[in-house]
């Protein structure tokens, strides 16, 4: 159960292998986690994931196929997880591929793995999750949503599209949860320096895992509903959205 203090028992995190999803267990085995599933696609990120999570002080850590973009089979394996396991107070939507927006502008194949991904998994999987949420009575889902969404930018619509009908999907969960005893926090990051990530010239205000995972933490002690990465982004952001189309496109964004 998650404590008095929002500290979480245990947790489902959905592309266990993530950078920011490990930088968080860690911090959270620091508190009170004790018990985690890593579901994901590639064995060997799950098991080095798994590996810090133990090291960090997990003593049930688990490993188990997952991928997002079959999104029809969301249902069955997330529910399947929750009868196995004796539930999850915590379940982490982390995966998310950032893409190739030059290649997903020529070729559909791209911009359907991006958007699959990113937005049809993320809606299955966080609706299948609260099914499971609402029927044992409590837990929280936690959505790695981006910036990126807030305003579909020149040089990544693609990607900040998909994130935007993740964020939306999540803020209508919420919402329709209230007073479910099952709780969404949204988490807005800027640029983190994760793998996915790895080669890019990091953006203004950019943050390590270690800080977005932080913000995790305290996001859940406060019953945060949405959270930004660093937290300043929120007012660059709120600007950022107003402004008029015109001066908007001229920016170097
Ligand atoms: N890094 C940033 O600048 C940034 C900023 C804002 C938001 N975010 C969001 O934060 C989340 C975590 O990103 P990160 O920075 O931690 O990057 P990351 O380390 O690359 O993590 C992304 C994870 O998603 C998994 N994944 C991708 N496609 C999948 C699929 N079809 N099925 C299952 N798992 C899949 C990847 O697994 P594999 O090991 O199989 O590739 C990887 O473990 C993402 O949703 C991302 O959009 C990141």
């Amino acid at each position: 159960m998650i404590d008095a203090l929002g500290n979480p028992q245990s947790a489902l995190v959905l592309g266990g292998g993530s950078d920011i999803a490990v930088a968080t267990l860690e911090q959270m085995a620091a508190r009170r986690l004790r018990r985690v599933v890593l579901a994901g696609r590639n064995e060997g990120s799950l098991a080095s994931a798994a590996t810090r999570v133990e090291a960090a002080g997990c003593d049930q850590v688990a490993t188990v196929h997952f991928d997002a973009v079959d999104a029809a089979g969301h249902d069955a394996a997330i529910s399947d997880l929750f009868s196995q396991h004796g539930g999850f107070d915590l379940v982490l939507v982390a995966f998310g591929v950032l893409g190739d927006q030059g290649q997903a502008e020529v070729d559909g194949d791209e911009a359907l793995r991006i958007v699959q991904t990113n937005f049809t998994g993320a809606a299955t999987a966080m609706l299948a999750a609260s099914r499971s949420l609402v029927a044992q009575g409590h837990g929280t889902i936690v959505l790695l949503s981006s910036v990126a969404g807030e305003r579909a930018r020149r040089s990544n619509y693609v990607y900040g599209s998909s994130k935007a009908g993740a964020d939306a999907l999540a803020q209508g969960l919420g919402d329709a949860l209230h007073g479910s005893g099952v709780h969404v926090m949204i988490v807005r990051p800027g640029f983190v320096r994760s793998k996915m990530t790895e080669g890019m010239a990091p953006a203004p205000m950019s943050a390590q895992p270690a800080e977005v995972a932080s913000a995790i933490v305290r996001g859940l002690e406060k019953r945060a509903e949405v959270v930004y990465v660093p937290s300043k982004l929120r007012y660059v952001f709120a600007v950022l959205r107003h402004l008029p189309r015109p001066i908007f496109r001229r920016l170097p964004l």
